[in-house]
């Protein structure tokens, strides 16, 4: 019978014997696949194991330091790099969404590859990849096409000419999470929503400025601070905050305002693939909007989403 503890034993030791004594590099994103499979592989090989973590500047507000204090506390040896201004700079006046995702992820290629030459020894890649990402990768080179392309370090095997290392692509989503609770990885890291590879890029729509990603920071930590405060985080299958390419009038104090609109999106969904709204009470929309327009300076209206998926996707890039 399967069991998370079962599955950690046996994995552990699977990895132990396809690794020897070879090191692994890996790509670190804060999400719950990485975090348990980089925790699968270092219970196999300790400091062999070699993570990198990239500040991409379009994480969520204070992201970058809270994931690597995380994973100080579960002991994985893993390197953060601040490339923001890398990033910044490559992004400067794009607003076509295809092109910031392709911008990004060859960015992101580049600095992982950097990083990469500076471990010896290398010879294997690790990656998060679940069930689902298998299957979807396969129909991804079928006849359907898809959609929006994903962000991934799909191409990093190929460059690098590395063997995969793969513990957990048998798993469906909740699997990975009882075995990152078996692995006593902390609660906040496991239940987190999922998160683009582009992150905050495609939601900000348009282009992006530092000062844009700094204001959409400040909404998006209020909001989901928001949603936990009040027990409604686990209630949605993911949520987020889009800054809208437009101002317009407001008025405060005895003075006319002339800023930008934030829109809150929430979803209940399955599998990402269809979503409906989560249906928010109101009250607790009121009180969003009113701590948001209060306290971010340079946002003066707030609106909600009610579309569902499909026709509208869960993004608005
Ligand atoms: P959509 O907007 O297509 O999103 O309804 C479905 C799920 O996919 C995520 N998403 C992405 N994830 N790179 C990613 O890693 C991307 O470019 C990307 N675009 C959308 C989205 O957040 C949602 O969970």
């Amino acid at each position: 019978d399967w069991t998370p503890a079962s599955f950690v034993h046996e994995t552990v030791e699977q990895l132990k014997k396809q690794i020897g004594d070879a090191h692994v590099i890996m790509a670190l994103s804060g999400g719950v696949d990485s975090t348990v499979a980089a925790t699968l592989i270092s219970k196999a090989i300790g400091n062999r194991l070699h993570g990198i973590f990239v500040d991409n500047g379009v994480l969520r507000k204070n992201e970058f330091e809270q994931v690597l204090d995380t994973y100080k506390q579960l002991d994985l040896n893993v390197k953060g790099i601040d490339a923001k201004q890398l990033f910044y700079d490559k992004l400067k006046g794009q607003s076509d969404p295809e092109t910031k995702r392709k911008i990004i992820g060859g960015l992101f290629i580049d600095v992982f590859h950097e990083e990469s030459k500076k471990v010896s020894g290398v010879k294997f890649l690790g990656q998060g990849t679940i069930y689902p990402d298998v299957i979807e990768s396969v129909s991804v080179h079928g006849p359907s096409q898809t959609i929006k392309s994903h962000h991934n370090v799909g191409g990093l095997p190929d460059i690098m000419h590395l063997e995969l290392v793969e513990p957990l692509r048998f798993l469906f989503k909740d699997e990975v999470r009882k075995v990152g609770r078996e692995l006593g990885i902390p609660a906040e890291m496991i239940d987190r929503h999922p998160f683009p590879g582009p992150g905050l890029a495609i939601r900000i729509l348009g282009d992006i400025t530092e000062e844009k990603v700094k204001l959409l920071q400040d909404a998006d930590h209020i909001y989901i601070q928001g949603l936990k405060d009040a027990g409604l985080y686990s209630k949605v299958w993911q949520a987020g905050t889009i800054l809208l390419p437009v101002k317009s009038v407001g008025v405060m104090g005895d003075e006319r305002t002339y800023e930008f609109t934030v829109a809150l999106r929430a979803v209940t969904s399955v599998d990402g693939m269809t979503a409906d709204w989560a249906h928010l009470p109101y009250e607790f929309l009121a009180d969003m909007s009113s701590s948001i327009i209060n306290n971010v300076r340079g946002i003066n209206r707030v609106v909600y989403d009610i579309s569902s998926k499909p026709p509208a996707t869960i993004e608005w890039e």
